[in-house]
């Protein structure tokens, strides 16, 4: 296959896979009609995105905020979650997932993954449920949809609520059904990377009205629907997504379908293509997911089988290709500033505060399979999911090339 471009070898292949955001005429006119309407502030693009969005989750009922991480906050709000409240959460995941626990004072517990999923591991969750849990909150990792019907049963048998952190679900489907209302609820994100974008904004879904409310209310200053302006019920923040944002999201979920199902089969031709590689492991085939949206494809470099060469060094390898490859998270949530005590600034519950009753020392918490994630992962973006076939089979034929010239790249 010829020497490899890192070494001064001819790249493979030399013209760029499709960047994101994806946009047009479409998203610029829409935005640019509610800056002449002059009516920017939540109204009724607002109402429209919300009903269509969570219909497009198959949930009753949506409602929108400033970004993933406010409606994360929100959700742990809505669903009562507080101060010494135990939380059982993975640690391969974007901070928010955690961060936004500590600021409504309840305690992370972080459980191990399923390295073949990427996702909680359901055996692990029900080991770390004590007498102060109050929910789990399983993420989608990269829109591989978590074991949702072992997570409903350990939530019904332990009676914890069940939040979806679904910001990298978008359009997935378990059996059939929409995430983010698989439980009491979920959330999604818009921010800039994810596949339906206004640069930042979020969503909260669900199937349980009350939980809906109090969510708007914590999001919209504790005002109630249908009172007064100036009456305040609850200590809620100002998180209220604008008309111009959900004008440009309406016009993205207009798009997000037929790019879901591209970037589906895409992957799948990928499963194909890279499937005979020894050093690489795909993730596990999983016959519920009945759609799932790809934030990114997920596979393991499996260091056994490169001697003398790092992942790092292979992606690098894989890029100067012409390939589209990264390592995602180098480290567990737990290892964070935050949580180790290196913060800056004043400790959170449960670190220096009289709530949980119990001392945490997250300086000892280990989860194997996770580190062994964040050692091995490979994350290639979901735009790349967008080019053809053609280009799947680029990308497949770059991993095979460096699977085969291993020698020379660890020389
Ligand atoms: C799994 C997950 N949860 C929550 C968030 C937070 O979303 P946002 O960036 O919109 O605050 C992100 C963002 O990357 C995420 O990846």
């Amino acid at each position: 296959m010829g020497k490899l471009a890192i070494r001064g070898g001819a790249p493979l292949r030399t013209e760029p896979y499709p960047s994101w955001p994806v946009f047009d005429e479409t998203e610029i006119q829409a935005v640019t009609e509610v800056l002449r309407s002059g009516k920017w502030w939540y109204g009724e693009k607002v109402r429209e995105f919300e009903a269509a969005y969570a219909a497009f989750q198959d949930a009753q009922y949506g409602v929108t905020c400033t970004n993933g991480t406010a409606a994360l906050e929100i959700a742990y709000l809505a669903c009562g979650l507080g101060a010494g409240d135990e939380v059982i959460v993975p640690a391969y995941t974007f901070i928010a997932t955690a961060s936004s626990l500590l600021r409504v004072n309840a305690i992370p517990i972080f459980a191990d993954l399923e390295l073949d999923t990427g996702n909680l591991d359901p055996a692990d969750v029900e080991a770390k449920i004590t007498d102060r849990t109050k929910a789990i909150v399983p993420v989608h990792f990269g829109g591989y949809i978590a074991d949702m019907d072992a997570f409903r049963a350990l939530a019904k048998k332990h009676n914890l609520h069940l939040i979806e952190d679904a910001c990298h679900s978008w359009g997935g489907k378990w059996q059939g059904k929409g995430t983010g209302a698989l439980g009491d609820c979920g959330v999604f994100s818009f921010q800039m990377s994810k596949n339906i974008t206004s640069g930042e904004g979020g969503i909260l879904v669900s199937d349980n009205e009350e939980i809906a409310e109090l969510a708007r209310s914590y999001s919209n200053v504790g005002r109630a629907t249908n009172d007064q302006f100036y009456r305040h019920f609850l200590p809620g923040g100002n998180l209220r997504m604008t008309e111009m944002q959900a004008a440009l999201l309406l016009v993205q979920l207009s798009r997000l379908e037929e790019q879901t199902l591209r970037r589906e089969a895409n992957a799948e031709y990928l499963n194909r293509a890279l499937a005979g590689i020894p050093g690489i492991a795909l993730q596990r085939p999983e016959p519920r997911i009945t759609r799932r949206a790809y934030h990114m494809y997920i596979f393991r470099f499996l260091p056994e089988q490169w001697p003398g060469v790092s992942r790092e060094r292979f992606l690098e390898a894989v890029c100067a290709e012409g390939g589209t490859a990264w390592a995602g998270y180098p480290i567990p949530l737990y290892q964070n500033p935050v949580f180790q005590r290196q913060g800056t600034g004043p400790e959170n519950c449960p670190l220096s505060c009289p709530f949980y009753g119990k001392e945490m020392d997250y300086t000892q918490v280990h989860l194997p399979r996770t580190e062994q994630l964040c050692a091995e992962a490979c994350w290639v973006p979901h735009a790349t999911l967008l080019a053809e076939e053609a280009d799947m089979q680029d990308l497949a034929d770059i991993i095979a090339k460096v699977w085969e010239n291993q020698v020379e790249l660890a020389s």
